[in-house]
């Protein structure tokens, strides 16, 4: 019996029923900012504390795969002391967030074009994915610099170019090669996607990947964006039937 039956009072998600992968769009730190009346960049500071407590709670909750809409290829067009700003508090949080990565088994990895970032960023960022290398309890992927359709386009590329001197047949070429051609290669595709602020949009985040991810958007500016929220669409991921396009009763004939 599932521990939501035994207590239907209990804040708790069901454990036997967490998504694997979990990604998130952290919206909203502009007009958390605007609302009381601070710099946009404060917003950016106060999210990045959220990513730190969601960093945790996905750890300990045993959740293998958390990946973060850090910085979108059309990030690139804000003014530039916001996009200076960002970048500073990205190479901040690679820097200090290493060891307690380290000691929590905590692998880091990021998808994007990260040859775009500053050489400083590039450098932290290296730094951290090679000290975390070896972390088994949580891969946490920062998507930065990242756009889902520039990500296909660099696959179709590349398999074109596997193509054209002959190592890649084109009949093989079947949904799993093509996801072997993503940034996302080495990790199951989301479960569940998460986007805050009110917004109901994908916004080119992993589109090929989100393809069968159940989404929860909440109106919370990410940084309001609290443990109990996150808990609680977790715990609302659990008691969704999630059909792959067959029907209800093909998934559970008795
Ligand atoms: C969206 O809010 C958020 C971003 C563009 C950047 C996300 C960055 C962080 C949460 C902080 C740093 C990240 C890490 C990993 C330390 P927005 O500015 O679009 O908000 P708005 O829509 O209200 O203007």
């Amino acid at each position: 019996m599932s521990s939501k039956l035994e207590n239907p009072n209990s804040l708790l998600p069901d454990l036997e029923r967490l998504p694997r992968h979990v990604a998130i769009i952290m919206d909203g730190n502009g007009r958390w900012a605007k609302k009381k009346l601070l710099n946009r960049v404060k917003g950016h500071e106060q999210g990045a504390d959220t990513v730190r407590m969601i960093v945790r709670a996905t750890r300990e909750l045993g959740i293998p795969f958390l990946t973060l809409y850090a910085f979108s290829t059309e990030n690139w067009q804000r003014p530039k002391t916001e996009v200076m700003a960002l970048m500073a508090l990205l190479k901040r949080f690679l820097v200090r967030e290493k060891d307690e990565m380290l000691e929590n088994g905590i692998r880091l990895s990021v998808i994007g074009q990260t040859e775009r970032l500053p050489d400083d960023v590039q450098d932290a960022m290296r730094k951290t994915m090679e000290a975390t290398a070896h972390g088994r309890r949580m891969t946490l992927t920062l998507a930065l610099s990242y756009g889902g359709r520039e990500e296909l386009v660099r696959a179709v590329r590349a398999m074109g170019n596997r193509i054209a001197e002959g190592t890649l047949d084109p009949e093989m070429v079947d949904e799993a090669v093509i996801s072997q051609h993503l940034y996302t290669a080495a990790m199951p595709d989301p479960d569940l996607m998460i986007r805050t602020s009110g917004e109901m949009r994908i916004s080119n985040f992993l589109l090929w990947q989100l393809a069968y991810a159940e989404m929860a958007f909440t109106p919370t500016l990410w940084p309001d964006f609290t443990k109990e929220d996150y808990l609680n669409i977790l715990r609302d991921f659990g008691n969704r039937e999630r059909r792959f396009g067959k029907t209800g009763d093909q998934l559970d004939p008795g």
